[in-house]
């Protein structure tokens, strides 16, 4: 896709990856895009490059709007692979430019290249970098999400390029929000934010409040957010921010996820009398099978609801290998104010229930015990126990939810 511009001499010249349906383990239905963004001043300067498969596409770009030579500055905002694993390409288009980047960046950057026939300038917060017209203010995110990320603010254009911070997984010709929102609609944007958002800055909420005060304590004007994937936020920068601060405090609704996998339905058959008792006391419930729904959606899912309940058949006395994984993938990402329990069926001997509240405990969520495990196929009885539970857990969820309103 070709070169699009923001504002007046500053483009997007990124690239869109249409076919990607695994991201490092990450499922992307919707495909991404790595943008980066090409600004020409008195001094070209290019902020970000794009994953290796992508240079060409980038190079390209570039060079329909200015002769790659003439850059003088690269800007290094995040050193993750999908971003610097064609900085080599550019570097030999403009070897005389300087790379700005963090202290960590370079680090991490050395790993990648042989460094020292470039030229780099370790950056800080609050540094700037005048390229004719306009100002490059630079900004460390560190943790959001790597040790080595910072955003850089194009002052006179109020520009805020942010790297992964405020990112969508979409392959789209809609370069920007507006024009997503006309071809697909509003809630589907918004569902990508917080797909992104709870599979990669989920477990970094605490930073994300402080940096957001630290940009509005600056007292930064913000025109646009140029994230590093996805559509460019012209529209309403505001309300993209506004659902950081809301999912950095973890809010949640007043509804209920049952996340499970089964081997013979057993566990399955347990779903619904689970869910008939939720909604019986008025509460909002899903079902997500986890052989059935890619992972990540399952985590959004799961992030979307005050309680989880995980469901689990015992194989060979341990947790069903999907379920263990769901809930490795959820504890790596930190989690907080949600409230969790198990259930499942075994056949010779349980165990899985039990494991599973280990690892909810593990991940530091409140639990809600005991759990249930049946044997083989749920009976009426055990039907009965079944709706039950989903009662009991609806009613501590509604409880524990009044913690957060
Ligand atoms: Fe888009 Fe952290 O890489």
């Amino acid at each position: 896709m070709k070169a699009v511009e923001l504002k007046k001499d500053i483009y997007w010249v990124g690239a869109v990856d249409w076919a990607v349906r695994d991201f490092h383990g990450y499922e992307t239905p919707r495909g991404t895009s790595y943008n980066n963004y090409l600004i020409i001043d008195s001094e070209v300067t290019l902020i970000d490059t794009v994953k290796y498969d992508f240079a060409e596409t980038s190079i390209k770009n570039i060079k329909a709007l200015v002769d790659p030579a003439r850059i003088k500055h690269v800007v290094v905002n995040h050193i993750e692979n999908d971003h610097v694993t064609s900085l080599d390409k550019i570097m030999e288009l403009c070897p005389d430019a300087t790379i700005y980047i963090t202290e960590k960046g370079r680090k991490g950057l050395e790993r990648f290249f042989d460094l020292s026939a470039w030229k780099l300038k370790i950056v800080k917060s609050g540094e700037t970098l005048n390229i004719g017209k306009r100002t490059l203010l630079f900004l460390e995110t560190p943790m959001l999400h790597w040790p080595d990320s910072m955003m850089t603010y194009v002052k006179e254009d109020k520009i805020l390029i942010s790297q992964d911070g405020f990112g969508q997984h979409i392959a789209s010709s809609a370069r920007f929000d507006d024009e997503y929102i006309a071809s697909n609609s509003e809630a589907e944007l918004e569902d990508a934010i917080k797909d992104y958002y709870a599979n990669i800055l989920m477990p970094f909420g605490a930073m994300i409040k402080s940096k957001i005060a630290e940009i509005q304590k600056l007292g930064l004007e913000i025109d646009i957010i140029a994230p590093d994937h996805g559509v460019i936020f012209r529209q309403n920068p505001g309300k993209v921010l506004k659902m950081y601060l809301d999912m950095a405090e973890s809010r949640a609704d007043l509804s209920i996820s049952i996340v499970y996998d089964t081997m013979w339905h057993s566990t399955e058959l347990m779903t619904v009398p689970i869910l008939n008792g939720i909604r019986d006391e008025g509460v909002i419930g899903r079902i997500i099978k986890l052989r059935a729904t890619p992972q990540s959606i399952a985590i959004k899912e799961f992030w979307k609801s005050r309680g989880l309940l995980v469901g689990t058949p015992t194989l060979n006395n341990i947790m069903f290998p999907t379920v263990a994984d769901f809930l490795t993938h959820l504890r790596g990402l930190r989690p907080k104010n949600r409230i969790a329990g198990a259930f499942g069926s075994y056949g010779w001997g349980g165990g899985a229930v039990k494991e599973a509240y280990e690892t909810l405990q593990k991940m530091g969520l409140q639990t809600f015990e005991p759990g249930i495990e049946i044997l083989y196929k749920p009976s009426a009885e055990d039907e009965k126990k079944c709706y039950d539970f989903g009662v009991a857990f609806a009613q501590k969820v509604k409880e524990y939810h009044k913690n957060f309103e």
